[in-house]
């Protein structure tokens, strides 16, 4: 009885570590976000430049949009101040993912 116990325990740390996993901020950054800002979130790449990319880990470009805007900007894409799309919305991100990503990227704030 008790050895159940301990595989019942067993299998639900397994369960929640790879709950964890699926929603993995700094993966879903490398793979989706960083050929535009950077590893760093500086928009120091080819595309970066090429888009005049702000800095996003500025502390003071970090406060000038909330968690909310910057969910708003992976669903929809941002466009310039003339509309044209300079961020394409995200395809093939769940909540979750948005919200790990963005948690993320605050991490990387200087
Ligand atoms: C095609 C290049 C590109 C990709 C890929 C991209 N972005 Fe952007 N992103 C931009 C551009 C361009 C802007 C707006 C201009 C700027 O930052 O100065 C922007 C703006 C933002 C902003 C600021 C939003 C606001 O309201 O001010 C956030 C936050 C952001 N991106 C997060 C992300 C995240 C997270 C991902 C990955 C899921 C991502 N971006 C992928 C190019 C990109």
């Amino acid at each position: 009885m008790k050895n159940y116990r301990i595989l019942f325990a067993t299998l639900l740390f397994l369960g929640a570590s790879l709950g964890s996993s699926a929603a993995d901020g700094k993966a879903t950054w490398d793979e989706h976000c960083a050929k535009c800002h950077g590893a760093d979130a500086k928009g120091d790449t080819k595309m970066g430049k090429k888009l005049k990319i702000a800095d996003l880990s500025d502390a003071k470009v970090q406060a000038g949009f909330t968690d909310e805007d910057a969910a708003k900007a992976i669903k929809e894409g941002k466009a310039d101040k003339n509309g044209k799309v300079v961020m394409k919305a995200i395809e093939g991100l769940s909540d979750d993912d948005i919200k790990a990503v963005i948690a993320h990227l605050r991490t990387l704030k200087q």
